[in-house]
């Protein structure tokens, strides 16, 4: 029996996931009508969704099995009170990897100080300032889920002690685990360089404020390619010209496009970079759809369900 997947993206994404995905549901024999839009919803049996896709009322979608998003962060979905479906996020290769070059690029950017660098004045010859061996430098990450994990493990290949705090303990051969109050408040203490890669949610909200950001290292520096929420803007601010924090590379947001006139742009010690760290790749992510819708229809669990009461 013919089951009808809709994707509701950008018109923008349509163009490049439609002939991909079909190509993919035939070579793995799933009879699949893949529609943009349609007017008979509860013929819909399977969604494919992006927060700024055409669909926002979810409710007369009665018969969906499964939302998969194609983005890896729900906290948007979450927030649609008509998305009772169960809800899938995006765990995509291509993202990880995406991510983990972005993570290491910036990583190496502060373990070298190469903003000073890229400051200095004509004839400042700052010959004083070789970085240490990535050996003795931790990187701490907050958050080491599919994508946090990855980003970890790029990082410790090029030599550096990392370590990482998850809400359940997870152990791994080459990243130091913590979980909990006190393993949250080990890796704040031990990280010259910490990367925020966290979900949005209730419990995220301002995870780095005045509090946390006194019990870093002096002159450590933070890097969020995570989500915008995760900082106390005002708490970061402070931190960074009162030089307890050595600098920040912030690519995500409370409000995004950021303003022109955010603070951030012009601080001499932060990088903005406009929510590009990563993206959804197409062939990976088409993959994962495929794989998840025809999970659906094999009768076995679906990869990647939101725990809603978690927010991820
Ligand atoms: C991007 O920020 C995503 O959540 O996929």
């Amino acid at each position: 029996m013919t089951k009808t997947v809709l994707f509701s993206a950008p018109a923008a994404s349509w163009e490049s996931y439609a002939p991909f995905l079909k190509n993919l549901f035939d070579k793995v024999g799933l009879n699949i009508n893949l529609v943009q839009d349609t007017n008979n919803p509860l013929n819909v049996d399977y969604i494919i969704y992006a927060p700024n896709g055409p669909v926002q009322d979810f409710a007369p979608y009665k018969n969906v099995k499964l939302i998969q998003s194609l983005w890896a962060g729900v906290e948007t979905a979450l927030q649609n009170k008509t998305l009772t479906q169960p809800l899938a996020r995006m765990v995509d290769p291509g993202m990880s990897a995406g991510m983990a070059d972005y993570v290491l690029g910036h990583v190496m950017r502060h373990h070298l100080g190469m903003a000073l660098h890229g400051s200095v004045q004509p004839g400042e010859w700052r010959n004083d300032t070789a970085a240490p061996l990535a050996c003795n430098r931790t990187v701490g990450f907050l958050g080491i889920g599919a994508l946090g994990m990855y980003c970890a493990h790029a990082v410790a290949k090029q030599g550096f002690n990392v370590l990482g705090w998850s809400r359940n303990l997870k152990s791994d051969d080459v990243v130091k685990c913590y979980a909990g109050a006190d393993g949250f408040a080990q890796v704040l203490g031990q990280s010259d360089i910490l990367v925020l890669l966290m979900p949005d949610t209730p419990e995220t909200l301002n995870l780095i404020n005045a509090d946390t950001i006194a019990q870093m290292k002096d002159g450590a520096a933070i890097i969020n390619p995570g989500r915008g929420p995760l900082i106390d803007d005002a708490a970061l601010l402070v931190a960074l010209d009162s030089d307890k924090l050595s600098g920040a590379t912030l690519d995500v947001f409370r409000i995004e496009p950021l303003p022109a006139d955010d603070p951030y742009w012009t601080h001499p010690k932060v990088l903005v970079t406009p929510h590009i760290a990563s993206e959804t790749r197409l062939e990976t992510s088409a993959a994962v759809v495929v794989e998840n819708i025809g999970r659906g229809e094999t009768g076995k669990p679906f990869l990647h369900l939101v725990d809603r009461s978690a927010g991820y």
